[in-house]
C-alpha cells in the first residue's frame, strides 16, 4: 500500500460491485466528461467538516447523518429535498437540545445513487435480468434494455446532485433554517400526533430562551449560528469512474480532495484491504465512512485503519458500525477495545438499519422499528462501558410519510407496507418514525450526558 498514490491508482486493482458497462468507450467519453464539469463541493467545506468530526470524535459533538438508501431520478423535486431537510433539523434540534452538544448534520443526498447488491440478478417468473445498482447505473424497471447499464445515467446523476445540493445550501442559509423559525419546520401532516406535541414543546421552550436572551440585549441577528446552519453531503462512493472524474486538487493545499461530495464512506461489501475502493480512498483528504459489519474482525480494522488514516487524524475516519440488533453485541465491544489499544481516533456511528433487514408476512423488504431502536440502545450502553464516546448515528429515512419501517408510534403493520412503499432499495424511516427516532435517541444522549448537562440547554451549533 505504500506505492503512489494517483487518482486512477485504484484501476489496477481488482475491484467488485461495480457494473460492467457494455460499452467501454461510450462509458470512457462519459467520465472524460465529467472530468470537465464543475466540483459539487470544495475542498475547504470538507475539512470543515473533518474539522467537526473531529469534535464528534472527542466526544464534543454528535453526528446526525441520514438520508435515502438511493436517492432516485422520478423523486427529484424541491418537494422531497424540503422536507428531508426539515426533518432532519427538526431531528437535530432534538438531539441538540438534549444533549447540550452540538450535532453535525450529514446527509446521505446529492449523489447517493449507487448501489452494491447481494446478488448480481435478479430473477422474476424465471426471467433472470442484471440487478438494478442504482439510477447512476440502470433502471429498475425490469426488462432487459432497462437493466443494462448506461453511463448517460451519470450526467443526469451529476446535474440532480448539482440541483439537489443547491438548494440545500439555499435552504441553509437563506433563512429557512433560522433558529427563530423552529416552530415552523413541523410538517403539515405530523401535525396532531404525539411527536408534534412534543416538539412543540421544546420548540417553545427554544423560543424561550431565545427571547430572554434578546431581553438580555443580544442581538441575535448578528449571530450566524443561530441565523443559518451547516449541512453537509454524502455518498457510498461505489462508482469509482465518477469519484475519479471528480478528484480535484485543491489549490490552496495542493492535496486531492474527491469533490462530489463532502464525506464519502466504503460500503461493508467493499473494504477488501487489497481492492480498488480502499485504494481510492487512502488517496482523498476527505473525511471518509468505513463501514463495519459483522464479518469484520479487529485485525483486519486495524490494518484498514493503518492505510485510511495513517496519520490518525481526528474527523478523518468514522466507524459505520451495522451489525444487527442481535449482533451488536458480539462484535463492537472487541472493534472498540482493538481500536482504543491502538490509541486510534475515530468517531463511532451506529447504522442501526442495514442488520436489521426482514422480509414481512406480505413479501416487503422492512426494518422493525424496535429492532433499530434496539441496535441504537446497545449501542450506547455498550460505549458507556468501555468508556468510548457513542458518536453519532447513520440512518436510512425520509421526510414523506411513506410506509416501509413497520412499528413506530403508529404502529405501522406489515399489510400498512402496501399502502405508501416508495423506496427504489431499502426501507426507510418515514418522517414521524424519524421524528420519533431522534426524541428516543435524545434520551439516551440525556443519559450519556449526565445530569450536569441536563440543565444546560444549547441552542447554538445548530
Ligand atoms: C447502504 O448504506 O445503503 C449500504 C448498502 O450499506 P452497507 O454497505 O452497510 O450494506
Ligand atoms: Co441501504
Amino acid at each position: 500500500m505504500s506505492e503512489r498514490w494517483t487518482p486512477d491508482s485504484w484501476r489496477a486493482k481488482p475491484v467488485v460491485q461495480i457494473p460492467d458497462y457494455p460499452n467501454a468507450k461510450a462509458l470512457a467519453e462519459v467520465e472524460a466528461q465529467l472530468a470537465t464539469f464543475p466540483p459539487l463541493v470544495f475542498a475547504g467545506e470538507a475539512r470543515n467538516l473533518k474539522r467537526a468530526l473531529g469534535r464528534v470524535a472527542a466526544g464534543e459533538a454528535f453526528l446526525l447523518q441520514g438520508g435515502d438508501c438511493a436517492e432516485s431520478f422520478a423523486e427529484h423535486g424541491a418537494n422531497n429535498i424540503r422536507d428531508f431537510f426539515r426533518v432532519l433539523l427538526q431531528m437535530a434540534v432534538v438531539l441538540t437540545y438534549a444533549g447540550a452538544l452540538p450535532v453535525v448534520k450529514v446527509g446521505r443526498i446529492a449523489g447517493q445513487f449507487a448501489k452494491p447488491r447481494s446478488s448480481p440478478t435478479e430473477k422474476i417468473n424465471g426471467v433472470e435480468l442484471p440487478s438494478y445498482r442504482g439510477d447512476i447505473v440502470n433502471d429498475i424497471a425490469f426488462t432487459a434494455e432497462a437493466r443494462t447499464p448506461d453511463p448517460q445515467r451519470q450526467l443526469m446523476a451529476y446535474r440532480q446532485s448539482a440541483a439537489t445540493l443547491n438548494l440545500l445550501r439555499a435552504f441553509a442559509t437563506g433563512g429557512f433554517a433560522n433558529l427563530g423559525s423552529v416552530h415552523q419546520w413541523m410538517l403539515g401532516f405530523i401535525k396532531d400526533s404525539q411527536q408534534s406535541r412534543r416538539y412543540k414543546e421544546l420548540a417553545d421552550r427554544i423560543s424561550d430562551a431565545l427571547n430572554f436572551m434578546r431581553a438580555c440585549g443580544l442581538n441575535l441577528e448578528s449571530h450566524p449560528e443561530l441565523r443559518a446552519t451547516d449541512i453537509y453531503t454524502s455518498h457510498e462512493a461505489l462508482l469509482l469512474g465518477y469519484e475519479q472524474a471528480f478528484t480535484r486538487v485543491d489549490s490552496t493545499t495542493g492535496d486531492w480532495y474527491a469533490t462530489s461530495g463532502h464525506m464519502i464512506w466504503i460500503g461493508d461489501r467493499t473494504r477488501q484491504l487489497d481492492h480498488g475502493h480502499v485504494e481510492y480512498f487512502r488517496g482523498i483528504k476527505n473525511p471518509i465512512g468505513l463501514k463495519c459489519g459483522p464479518s469484520l474482525k479487529a485485525d483486519e480494522l486495524l490494518r484498514l485503519i493503518d492505510v485510511l488514516n495513517p496519520d490518525n487524524e481526528p474527523g478523518r475516519l468514522t466507524l459505520i458500525n451495522r451489525f444487527g440488533s442481535d449482533k451488536i453485541g458480539d462484535h463492537l465491544p472487541s472493534l472498540i477495545r482493538a481500536v482504543q489499544r491502538e490509541g486510534h481516533a475515530v468517531v463511532w456511528s451506529c447504522d442501526p438499519m442495514h442488520g436489521n433487514t426482514i422480509t414481512s408476512s406480505n413479501g416487503y423488504k422492512t426494518r422493525p422499528f424496535d429492532r433499530v431502536l434496539s441496535e441504537v440502545k446497545s449501542f450506547f450502553a455498550i460505549h458507556a462501558a468501555e468508556g468510548t464516546h457513542a458518536g453519532g448515528v447513520h440512518l436510512e429515512m425520509t421526510g414523506q410519510d411513506v410506509t416501509e419501517c413497520i412499528g413506530g408510534a403508529r404502529a405501522i403493520t406489515d399489510e400498512d407496507l402496501n399502502d405508501r412503499y416508495h423506496t427504489v432499495c431499502d426501507p426507510r424511516l418515514n418522517a414521524e418514525q424519524s421524528i420519533d427516532m431522534a426524541f428516543l435517541i435524545a434520551e439516551l444522549l440525556k443519559q450519556d450526558r449526565g445530569n450536569k448537562l441536563k440543565s444546560m440547554p444549547a441552542v447554538a451549533g445548530l
